[in-house]
C-alpha cells in the first residue's frame, strides 16, 4: 500500500532513503517524502508525485531519517497529505503504512486538546498522539500510543535530538536490515539489498528500537525478545531492471528461470506440506486479482490430475458468505502475502474449521503466520505492479500439488505422474521459445491500440487464462477488456461485437476444441477482428486475422504457455500507448486495505 524506509548510520541519509524508496515505489507512488534529523531540527521535504520529483540535492546530510512513498487511502494525493508528518512542535516525525481504523475518534479528542492537524490523513493522528503522551521518554510514549491505535500499521518514528528510530508493526510488513555500525528498516527487502542481506522480520504486535549499533525488540506483551536474523538470497540485480526497459518485461523474461526454480527439488519429493495430516477430499481456492485466476486454473488441474472437487472464492467475498457444514482444505494464493482481503479470508477459513495453506512468493510475509502450511513460489522479487512470473509459478505449484495428491489418492498412476513431471520439466524451454518470438507478438498488437473494447475468450482450463489476459490489458494498457467463456458471448456480449472490437480467442486442442472452432466462427461472422492464440491448426488459421501458435504441449499445461503470449500482448500494447507500465495509475503492488 505504502512503502517506508528508515536509516540510522554514517552514510548520506538522503541517498539511502531515496534509493530504498525507489525500490518500494511499486507499493505506492502518488506522493513521496523524507524527514531527516539536522542540527537545527527536523528537515522535511514531501510532495505529490513520484520519488524522482523530490530534490536529492536539497536534503541535508545527516545520520538518521525516514522516508515514505504513498498510495492514498484517507485524503487524496497532495503535498499536505504526503508523509512524513510532524507533531505541533515539529520535534517528532513519523511515517506510516496501513490504516488507523479509530483515527476519527482520536483526532476529535486531539483537536479538543489543541492539536493542529495539517493533513486529511488517518496517519497524522499517530504523531500528535505521541506528542500528547511524551514526557521525556519517547519509547514509553510510543508504546502507549501503539496500545491506543486500532487497525493496520507499520510505523517509523524519530525525534529531533536522537538518531534512534522507533518502529511498530501490525498487519503491515516491516523488516529490519542489520548493518555494521548502521541499521535500516523498510517495508520490504528490495529497499535494503544494496546495503545488507541480513534481516530480521518483525511480527504483528512487535515494537523495536533501532540505533546504529543495536536493535531491541519487544513482542505484543512488551516482553523483550530476539527475532532470528535471516540471510536473504536475492541479489541486488534480482531487484533491478538489468537492462530491460520495464520490470514487467524483465519479469516476463525471467519466467523460464522462475518455473525451473519452483520445480527444483520438488519433482523427486514434494515435502513442503505434511500431506498425511490433512483431508483433501474437497478443496477451496481463495485469492484476489491475478492470484484468484491461478485458483480458477487450479480447479481444472485438481479435477483432472487428482479428481478432487474444488471451488474458487474471491477473498473479499468469501468472508461474507454463509458458512456451511463442509470444511474444505483451503488454499490461499497471494504473491505478496500481504493482501489484507486474503489474510482476512485465511482467518475466516480457520474460524470455520478449515485447514489452510498459503502459496506466496514472499518469505515471512503476513499470510504465512495465519495458515497451517506455506508453500513458497520461487519466482524471485516481482516489482512490476502487474503480476506475471508469480502467477506462472502459482500454477506450477498447483501442478505439483495435484500430482502429489493424485498419487496419494491412487487416482494417478506412477507412470502417468512421471509423464506429467516430464512435461513440467519441458516448460521452461517452451516458454523460452515464446519469448524468442517477442517481435512477432509485438507486431500483433498494432491493431489493438486503437480499440476501446477487447474481448478475451477461452474454454475449460483456458477460460481463466482469458480472464487473466483481460485483467493484464486493462491494468497496464487502460483498454477496457473482458474475459469470457467462449460459449457465453452469444448470451449477451455479441451485441457489442463490431469490426472495431477485437476478440482474442484461446484455442487449444482439448475436448472443447470443436466447440471453440464454432464459437470463433460465430465471432468472425460478426466482423470482429479475431486474434488466435493456441495450438496450430489449419481451420483456425482460416478463421484468424492474426494468430500465434504455442509450442506443442498437452492441453492441461497450455495455460502456462498461452498466458506468456497474453502477457506480451498486454505489455506491447501498453508500450505502444506509452503507458506507465510498471506503475499503472491508481494501483499498488500489494493491497493492504479491505
Ligand atoms: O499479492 P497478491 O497476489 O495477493 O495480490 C492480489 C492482487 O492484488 C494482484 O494479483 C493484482 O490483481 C495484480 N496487480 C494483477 O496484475
Amino acid at each position: 500500500m505504502c512503502g517506508i524506509v528508515g536509516y540510522t548510520g554514517p552514510r548520506d541519509v538522503g541517498e539511502v532513503i531515496l534509493n530504498g524508496l525507489k525500490r518500494l515505489e511499486y507499493r505506492g507512488y502518488d506522493s513521496a517524502g523524507i524527514a531527516v534529523k539536522t542540527d537545527e531540527g527536523i528537515y522535511v521535504q514531501k510532495r505529490k508525485g513520484r520519488i524522482d520529483d523530490l530534490s536529492e540535492e536539497e536534503i541535508p546530510e545527516h545520520d538518521a531519517g525516514i522516508g515514505h512513498t504513498r498510495w492514498a487511502t484517507h485524503g487524496k494525493p497532495s503535498d499536505k497529505n504526503a508523509h512524513p508528518f510532524l507533531d505541533c512542535d515539529e520535534e517528532i516525525s513519523i511515517v506510516h503504512n496501513g490504516i488507523i481504523d479509530n483515527f476519527n475518534t482520536i483526532k476529535d479528542r486531539l483537536i479538543e486538546r489543541g492539536h493542529e492537524f495539517r493533513s486529511e490523513t488517518d496517519s497524522e493522528v499517530i504523531v500528535h498522539l505521541i506528542e500528547e503522551e511524551y514526557e521525556g521518554d519517547l519509547l514509553k510514549a510510543f508504546k502507549n500510543v501503539v496500545k491506543k491505535i486500532e487497525g493496520s500499521y507499520a510505523i517509523v518514528v524519530f525525534q529531533k535530538d536522537s538518531n534512534e528510530l522507533l518502529v511498530a508493526r501490525n498487519q503491515s510488513p516491516l523488516v529490519i536490515g542489520i548493518g555494521s555500525g548502521e541499521n535500516f528498516v523498510a517495508s520490504d527487502v528490495p529497499a535494503l539489498l544494496y546495503y545488507t542481506k541480513e534481516v530480521k522480520y518483525l511480527r504483528d504486535g512487535d515494537t523495536a528500537l533501532i540505533s546504529r549499533d543495536e536493535v531491541k525488540i519487544w513482542d505484543e506483551n512488551d516482553e523483550a525478545i530476539t527475532r532470528e536474523t535471516k540471510t536473504i538470497d536475492w541479489d541486488v540485480e534480482d531487484a533491478e531492471k538489468s537492462g530491460y526497459e520495464h520490470y514487467m518485461l524483465k519479469e516476463i523474461f525471467e519466467q523460464p528461470k522462475a518455473i525451473h526454480e519452483s520445480i527444483l527439488g520438488r519433482l523427486t519429493s514434494f515435502e513442503d506440506v505434511d500431506f498425511s495430516k490433512y483431508d483433501f477430499d474437497e478443496v477451496q481456492f481463495i485469492a484476489c486479482g491475478t492470484s484468484s485466476h491461478a485458483g480458477y486454473v487450479g480447479r481444472y488441474i485438481f479435477e483432472k490430475l487428482a479428481e478432487i472437487p474444488s471451488t474458487v472464492e474471491v477473498s473479499s467475498e468469501y468472508r461474507y458468505t454463509s458458512p456451511s457444514d463442509s470444511t474444505p482444505f483451503t488454499i490461499l494464493f497471494s504473491q505478496s502475502g500481504e493482501t489484507l482481503d486474503t489474510i482476512a479470508a485465511a482467518r475466516e477459513a480457520k474460524r470455520r474449521g478449515c485447514n489452510t495453506l498459503a502459496v506466496t512468493n514472499v518469505m515471512e510475509s503476513s499470510i504465512t503466520r495465519e495458515v497451517d502450511e506455506v508453500i513458497y513460489t520461487q519466482a524471485g522479487p516481482e516489482i512490476g505492479v502487474a503480476a506475471t512470473k508469480t502467477f506462472t509459478t502459482q500454477i506450477i505449484i498447483l501442478y505439483l500439488l495435484a500430482i502429489e495428491l493424485g498419487l496419494r489418492k491412487g487416482v494417478l498412476s506412477k507412470d502417468k505422474a512421471e509423464e506429467y513431471k516430464d512435461e513440467l520439466r519441458k516448460l521452461p524451454r517452451k516458454v523460452e521459445r515464446i519469448l524468442d518470438d517477442k517481435n512477432e507478438i509485438k507486431e500483433m498488437t498494432e491493431s489493438l491500440v486503437k480499440a476501446e473494447d477487447i474481448f478475451f475468450v477461452g474454454r475449460n482450463i483456458n477460460y481463466p487464462v482469458a480472464l487473466e489476459g483481460a485483467l493484464k490489458l486493462k491494468e497496464i494498457a487502460y483498454i477496457h477488456s473482458a474475459g469470457y467463456p467462449a460459449g457465453e458471448l452469444k448470451h449477451g456480449p455479441f451485441a457489442l461485437l463490431t469490426s472495431e472490437t477485437p476478440v482474442i480467442a484461446i484455442a487449444v486442442k482439448d475436448h472443447t476444441f470443436e466447440k471453440m472452432l464454432g464459437n470463433i466462427g460465430e465471432i468472425a461472422a460478426r466482423d470482429s477482428p479475431v486474434i488466435i492464440v493456441g495450438d496450430e491448426d489449419k481451420e483456425l488459421k482460416k478463421l484468424a486475422d492474426l494468430s500465434y501458435f504455442i509450442p506443442n504441449t498437452p492441453p492441461i499445461f497450455s495455460p502456462v504457455l498461452v498466458n506468456v503470449v497474453l502477457q506480451l500482448i498486454a505489455y506491447y500494447t501498453a508500450y505502444r500507448l506509452d503507458r506507465d507500465i510498471d506503475k499503472p495509475r491508481n494501483l499498488a503492488k500489494s493491497v493492504t486495505v479491505e
